[in-house]
């Protein structure tokens, strides 16, 4: 159950990342909304907990968790690429941030499905 909560966080974190970045581009006046300005905020803060009570329900800490360690690392690369990089940024470092957070959030999903952090060896 929680992990279908975790899993629908993910894809709403996806999406309103995605939004966040093109919204700006086509609908600007959108995102003085206050739902707009909340919404990102919201969904990362249950994404983090559920994943936090999945730790705990799945005992990962007392199993193998070097995957989960990378998850969390990379989580820190995204939230430097995305929550950061991308918002200050402008033109091609902007959008170089962009690839590699999206880049980072498709690494942390694969490392979550193969519990391997170097799957791509
Ligand atoms: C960008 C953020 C995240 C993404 C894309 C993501 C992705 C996923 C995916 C796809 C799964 C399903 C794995 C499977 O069913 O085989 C999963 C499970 C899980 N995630 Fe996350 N997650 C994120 C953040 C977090 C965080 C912050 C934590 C912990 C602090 C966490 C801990 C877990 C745990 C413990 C599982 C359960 C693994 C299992 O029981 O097989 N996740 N995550």
């Amino acid at each position: 159950m929680i992990k279908i909560i975790h899993l629908t966080f993910v894809l709403l974190a996806f999406s309103s990342f995605i939004g966040r970045v093109l919204l700006p581009l086509t609908h600007p006046n959108l995102l003085n909304q206050k739902a707009f300005k909340i919404a990102p905020h919201v969904i990362d803060t249950l994404l983090l907990l559920s994943g936090i009570t999945l730790v705990f329900q799945g005992s990962w800490l007392s199993g193998e968790y070097g995957w989960l360690i990378a998850k969390i690392i990379a989580l820190l690369g995204y939230i430097g690429l995305g929550g950061v990089l991308v918002m200050r940024s402008e033109g091609t470092t902007r959008w170089l941030a962009f690839a590699g957070a999206i880049g980072l959030f498709i690494y942390i999903g694969i490392v979550a499905v193969t519990k391997n952090p170097w799957f791509f060896l």
